[in-house]
Order: structure tokens, then sequence, then C-alpha cells
């Protein structure tokens, strides 16, 4: 039969899900000297990953050219989930987070505030549940830019060890979501592999629940 394919997000998501795989046995040398090849052979041969940006996993995912993936909870959150999410890998950690400038009242007064984010979706989605009418400005990369340029009152980002907010006069305001990696299938492979993948994701769980805890 051929391998499962899994779409990992390179980066930090990455490093973690090969230590994670090692943990259950695989053997992860093509992943760990992987030059600049993008299809790599993971364990036995019953494995093969893709390495790819975490909205372009979900993409893969859900067009089924891969039938695993492992991306983060936040561009989950971003992107939709037309995949079935099966388990919470526990690294990753961090938030979503609206942030301020220091000393700030973001609730306070009744002038339109605008919001930088490169997750807009996420951003909508939590001020239309405060049945607030927030403007939101879509930026790709260092957000935090945006309310000291003077662009917008504050941002809707992730937040992992509050260095970069710190470090550019920046205040959490209110924590959104808790937001970690996760294991997502394709809903096709779901059925036709079901006893590959539930075999896989069951061997993942028991080291991850090892490590946390849960
Ligand atoms: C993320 C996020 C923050 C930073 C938070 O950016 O957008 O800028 O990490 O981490 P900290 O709380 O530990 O300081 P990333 O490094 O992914 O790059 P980006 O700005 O290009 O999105």
């Amino acid at each position: 039969m051929k391998p499962l394919r899994i779409a990992l997000t390179k980066g930090r998501l990455e490093k973690s899900t090969v230590e994670l795989f090692e943990k259950i046995g695989l053997n992860c040398e093509s992943l760990r000297e992987k030059g600049r090849k993008l299809i790599l052979p993971v364990g036995d041969g019953s494995l093969e990953a893709v390495l790819a940006k975490a909205p372009d996993v979900i993409t893969y995912v859900e067009q089924g050219v891969c039938d695993l993936g492992v991306v983060g909870k936040d561009t989950i959150m971003e992107q939709g989930s037309r995949f079935f999410e099966i388990l919470d890998l526990g690294f990753g950690r961090c938030a979503f987070a609206l942030a301020v400038p220091k000393g700030v009242n973001f609730f306070e007064g009744y002038r339109g505030k605008t919001v930088a984010s490169k997750y807009p979706n996420v951003a909508r989605r939590f001020f239309e549940g405060r049945g607030m009418d927030v403007r939101i400005i879509k930026i790709e990369g260092s957000v935090e830019l945006a309310p000291l340029l003077g662009l917008a009152d504050g941002i809707v980002d992730i937040v992992e060890t509050g260095v970069t907010l710190r470090e550019n006069g920046l205040e959490v305001a209110e924590r959104i979501a808790g937001v970690s990696a996760r294991l997502i299938v394709n809903a096709a492979s779901m059925k036709l592999r079901k006893k590959e993948i539930e075999t896989l994701a069951g061997q993942l769980e028991t080291v991850v629940k090892g490590e946390t805890g849960k």
C-alpha cells in the first residue's frame, strides 16, 4: 500500500514533530538531514512527510493530497476546518490575545477602533462576540508595528513568551484563546485508511499524554 502522507508545518512545529515521531520509534533521518527536498520518507516507508507553510498544510489535507497534517490551532481557527482534528499534540503552545499600548484601555470611549492582525477572521469573530464594530486591517507579519506606527489601536496576535509585546511597549488587554499544534486528518482518508491512522494517532497520543500528564 502507498505510504500515508502527512503534511508538516515548516519551522518550529516541524522540529517538535520530528522529536515526537522519534519517540514513537520512527526513523526521521531524512527529516533531520533534508537539504532542500520537500517530500521525505519517514520510518519504515509506511509514512511520507511533506513540508509546507501552515495554511498550505490545511489546503493539502482538505484537498486530500495529504492524509494527515500537523498544524497550529491558530491557522485552523483562521482558515476554518473542513477536516477532522483528532489530537492536541501539546507543543507549539501559545495564545491568541488582544494587545494594546501599555496603560491604554481599549474598551473605553465611543470612538471607532482599528485593530491590525495576521488573523482577520479570528479578530472579527472576537469583536463580533463582544458586539463591537471594529475595523480590522490585515498585516502579514510583525503586527506589533501597527500600533507603534499609529495605524491601529491594538493587535490580535499570537503571544508566546510575551517578550515581543514587552519590548515594544505593548501589553495583553485580553486573552482570546489557547493555541497548540493539532493532528488533522482528511475526511476520506479517515474512512479509507482508518486503521493505519488510528494506530499512528494512538501511538502519538500515548507519548503526548505521558508528557503532559493529561
Ligand atoms: C509571532 C507573533 C509575535 C511573536 C510572539 O511571530 O506574531 O510576533 O511570535 O512571540 P513572543 O510572545 O514569544 O515574543 P513570528 O515569530 O511567528 O513571526 P511573524 O511576526 O512574522 O508572524
